[in-house]
């Protein structure tokens, strides 16, 4: 692994599990999953209802964060694999860019990890711990280059214009024309972004 990114790994891992401890959500206890509140009906249903059967039909991989002094949820993420087409990424960067990648004939997809779910307790947000989240995903994708191939990370962004522009202020950049942005959210559509994770 390059030394900048085995770098960026250790300090991120150190500063988000001083305060948090991260742990599967098949070593918590269910009924405490209900306490988790992030002001979205879906996020938190998600979390009671679905998280634990898409870990077990291997769908969906979902970490905890607790509050090492009270116990309790501040956030969590659901991992899953995925893939970019060549194609569709043809369409997405610039052409200086895309120098990069039409070079690379054997592939029609690119490896990557998607970001399913992300939330972060109500009166936890807007403290940056989504940001550091983020950034401890971005490595953790950066590693599991160990075991396979991962190019890119994902995530289609629930259509509010705040939450677009979270994933855009941490290096996430649109898979859409950004002259679409304003219909997919009109249409409340999610909006599909993408992070190259050689650009870090
Ligand atoms: C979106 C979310 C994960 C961001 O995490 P966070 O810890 O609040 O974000 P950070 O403090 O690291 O970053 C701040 C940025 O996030 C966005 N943000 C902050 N609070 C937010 C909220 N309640 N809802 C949506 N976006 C929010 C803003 O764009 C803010 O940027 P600004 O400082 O320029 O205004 C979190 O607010 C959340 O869980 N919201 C509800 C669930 C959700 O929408 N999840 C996204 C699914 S794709």
């Amino acid at each position: 692994m390059p030394k900048k990114f085995l770098k960026l790994y250790n300090f991120n891992m150190n500063e988000l599990t001083k305060n948090f401890q991260l742990i599967s959500i098949i070593k918590f206890k269910q009924a405490k999953l209900k306490e988790f509140d992030c002001g979205r009906n879906d996020l938190n249903q998600f979390l009671t209802e679905e998280a634990l059967t898409f870990q077990a039909e291997l769908l969906g991989s979902t970490q905890l964060g607790i509050d090492k002094n009270s116990s309790k949820i501040i956030f969590y993420y659901t991992l899953e694999n995925d893939r970019i087409s060549k194609k569709n990424l043809s369409y997405h960067v610039s052409s200086s860019q895309w120098k990069k990648f039409q070079h690379i004939s054997p592939i029609t997809n690119f490896p990557a990890l998607k970001i399913g779910r992300l939330a972060v307790a109500k009166e936890f947000q807007n403290q940056n711990i989504g940001s550091e989240v983020l950034t401890h995903i971005k490595n953790l994708a950066i590693n599991s280059n160990s075991l396979g191939g991962c190019r890119f990370l994902t995530v289609d962004s629930d259509p509010r214009l705040e939450v677009v522009k979270f994933y855009q202020q941490n290096d996430f950049a649109l898979l859409i024309s950004a002259t679409k942005v304003a219909e997919f959210i009109a249409k409340n559509k999610k909006v599909p972004l993408f992070l190259d994770l050689k650009n870090l």
